[in-house]
């Protein structure tokens, strides 16, 4: 019965609108809770068939125990020997750094057939939310009586620094931070144990785990095996030491059961996970700064450097090799950018936002008190934002320079290191200090090998280019400097060979900030014009967030008394929880997505010849022999593959464990529908839904492609 009102009401939504559509008015599947908050969502009437108390419990042991953040993932306990699940994509780095041209475990994967094959993925770590404190009277104590709105901010800064590092144990492996819940309002201290021995212990073939690459990426129907087994290590005593040869597994408090059954549309579903950011408390006026600076000029610069490495890659496969993790990364946000500038435009977001804003000054209006309190506060706000929008070209694309030029962000970082080591080690920065110096000598060493050079050069010519067009009043100094050489022989000038050198870095990092002066080093000179410019413009938006603290704890304020509900904080990537249900949708006139594709479908794209839906031939050889194995599922007469879900989700839920109402595994959470990418500025049951691996395609896989019984037998899937 429940399952044909999802799917009329689905099916008959054929416009998009803004406006809430809620299909059953008291289950808002809307919503990233912050575990604070899951004792005050009637999650049972939504469907949960076990305790919320087993979802989260502060005072024992409980589901959320066995979720891990990984870098910028998701990841879960799947067995009591540290086994965790996560994306293909999150750990894309660390097999494409293990992988070489001979033994290529991205192309061809990676099963590791003992303990002592797994391969240690340097740099990972893993972190398990231990449990959290409110500490915002601490930290807003700190700025009473401030006035300086970029000093302000800097307090609040410093003081969540101070009480995380009170917090944090090292010798226990607790790293605590504050984060942010609600801008100048609401500070919440998490006390992590982190882990930092991670290991590779199954990784599918890039044509399963990233099947349908970028053309599909961001879209529903969606068949990819987006997985990838790692393993927690920690030392013989328990503590979490470095990857070394004597470490154990880890033993999680919890791990996740598999209920390798799957699930039907309309069922209920939750997720835990650690959602990065979402913009949906901020103003209009911070829509527009989004959509008239950040997304047209971040996805335009990342659609032509993804042409550069094409281009580059086409006809060297250890180029394309070496390139490719990057290319990946900036093909995602590239693609996210386009599908949120679709969104803005299509649901006309920033008008939308206007509005609700007229609404709430009508209602300030309407009561003497509140307009005493709150007029004027979205001329404020508007004011503080001109500010920003005046410094965004300037402060985008020094901010790129900085990350994109490989060149310029290894001189800074030589150039900080030698000022940095030349202070009192009280006085410097916490990656300075004795113990993490040499980490971060090594992480300079190191970063030599990301230099590809004419990717290099070609970054710079483009980016300097662009530069000497800006108007008037977003001049960059620096490019200025360069007078009337061509900006081609300026860039040759930049190209310091040395640092493609790793001896060279080595004695460049003992020199002195004058020694290094010394050098006459063109790029050494550009870098800390750079840096010069940075630091002022960071001044101004420090000095913009000053002010916008007060102004958007104030907009809370109102938005809270009047909408009376209570109020979720945007995504900050801490601990959530969101739950939802299977469900197809209408992303267009007159089209309807259901909820699942299978097996079937891979061989269909297959058969397209195209390079993106390349498939090893045993799965097609699997596939016409019906090797299904227990995996059959008989909706789509062969093995489920992708879910589709009205779940809220956004960056950072990758690899969340999606689970069924009694707290099981069946599916692994990566990615969006493309009308869904602009969930992170408004979500709305008509077009937001996420997109998972169905656990029994893992499993398949696992078992039938790579014979990894083993790992179903250590999941408990099989005996
Ligand atoms: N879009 C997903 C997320 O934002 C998956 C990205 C990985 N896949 C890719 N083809 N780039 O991260
Ligand atoms: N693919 C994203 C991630 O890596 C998830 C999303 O943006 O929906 O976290």
């Amino acid at each position: 019965m429940k399952m044909n009102k999802i799917v009329l009401l689905s099916a008959l939504l054929i416009t998009v609108t803004i406006t809430t559509i809620g299909w059953i008015s008291t289950l808002p599947a809307k919503g990233m809770y912050p575990m604070s908050e899951i004792s005050n969502l009637d999650l049972m009437e939504a469907g949960l068939k076990i305790n919320p108390e087993e979802i989260y419990n502060p005072n024992g042991v409980s589901i959320t125990d066995a979720l891990v953040k990984i870098r910028g993932c998701t990841g879960s306990f799947v067995s009591e020997n540290g086994l965790i699940l996560t994306n293909h994509h999150c750990g894309f780095g660390y097999v494409s750094d293990a992988s070489t041209i001979e033994n290529n475990y991205l192309k061809n994967g990676f099963l590791a057939k003992t303990y002592s094959d797994e391969i240690p993925a340097t740099g990972n770590y893993c972190k398990i939310t231990e449990s959290y404190e409110d500490v915002s009277e601490m930290v807003l104590a700190s700025i009473e009586g401030v006035e300086d709105p970029a000093e302000k901010v800097r307090l609040i800064k410093k003081t969540m620094l101070a009480i995380g590092k009170e917090a944090s144990d090292e010798a226990n492996n607790i790293e605590a931070t504050v984060s942010e819940m609600f801008i100048g309002k609401t500070y919440i201290l998490f006390r992590y144990r982190v882990i930092h021995d991670v290991r590779l212990v199954y990784v599918p073939p890039i044509s399963i785990g990233n099947f349908g690459g970028e053309t599909d990426n961001w879209v529903w129907p969606r068949h990819t095996g987006d997985f990838t087994f790692m393993r927690a290590y920690v030392a013989p005593d328990g503590s979490a030491a470095e990857y070394s040869l004597d470490n154990i597994p880890y033993t999680p408090k919890k791990h996740l059961k598999i209920n390798p059954k799957g699930v039907n549309e309309g069922d209920f579903l939750f997720v835990l996970g650690y959602p990065g950011t979402t913009f949906r408390n901020r103003p209009a006026k911070y829509y527009e700064y989004r959509e008239n600076y950040v997304l047209p000029y971040i996805s335009k610069l990342y659609a032509w450097i993804i042409n550069q490495i094409k281009e580059l890659g086409k006809d060297n496969e250890s180029v394309a090799l070496e390139l490719a993790s990057r290319a990946k990364s900036l093909a995602n946000t590239e693609k996210k950018y386009r599908g949120q500038l679709r969104g803005f435009n299509k649901l006309n977001l920033v008008k939308t936002k206007l509005a609700e804003e007229q609404e709430l000054q009508k209602f300030i209006e309407s009561d003497a008190e509140l307009a005493e309190k709150y007029n004027g506060l979205f001329e404020k706000l508007n004011s503080a934002y001109t500010d920003l929008h005046n410094v965004a070209t300037r402060d985008l694309w020094l901010g790129q320079i900085f990350w994109q030029s490989k060149f310029v962000k290894l001189s800074d970082d030589i150039l900080q290191y030698s000022q940095q080591i030349q202070l009192d080690e009280s006085k410097r920065k916490p990656e300075y200090k004795e113990d993490n110096l040499s980490k971060e000598r090594e992480s300079i060493i190191s970063s030599v090998d990301n230099v590809n050079t004419e990717l290099e050069r070609r970054v710079l010519t483009k980016m300097i280019s662009d530069a000497r067009l800006f108007a008037d009043n977003s001049r960059i100094d620096a490019v200025e400097e360069i007078g009337n050489i061509s900006v081609d022989e300026y860039v040759l000038n930049l190209m310091d060979k040395d640092l493609l050198n790793p001896e060279k870095v080595k004695d460049i990092l003992i020199k002195t900030p004058e020694e290094l002066d010394e050098l006459n080093s063109p790029l050494f000179y550009f870098a800390k014009e750079l840096n010069a410019q940075r630091t002022i413009i960071n001044e101004e938006v420090d000095r913009i967030d000053g002010t916008l603290n007060a102004l958007l704890s104030q907009l809370i304020d109102i938005k809270r008394i009047r909408n009376k509900d209570s109020f979720v904080p945007d995504a900050n990537s801490t601990l959530r929880l969101t739950y939802g249900y299977v469900k197809g949708y209408s992303p267009a006139d007159a089209v309807y997505h259901s909820s699942q594709t299978s097996l079937a479908g891979i061989i269909e794209k297959n058969s397209l010849g195209l390079e993106d839906y390349d498939i090893p031939s045993k799965i097609r050889d699997l596939y016409e022999k019906k090797d299904f194995g227990q995996f059959y599922d008989e909706n789509v007469k062969s093995v489920p593959v992708g879910i589709l879900y009205n779940m809220d989700t956004t960056g950072g839920n990758s690899g969340s464990p999606v689970l069924n109402a009694y707290g099981e595994l069946i599916g692994l959470n990566f990615d969006r529908a493309f009308g869904a990418t602009i969930n992170d500025y408004a979500w709305d049951d008509s077009f937001s839904r996420s997109i998972g691996v169905d656990i029994r395609y893992i499993l398949w896989v696992a078992q039938k492609f790579s014979g990894a019984d083993y790992l179903l037998q250590e999941m408990g899937v099989i005996n």
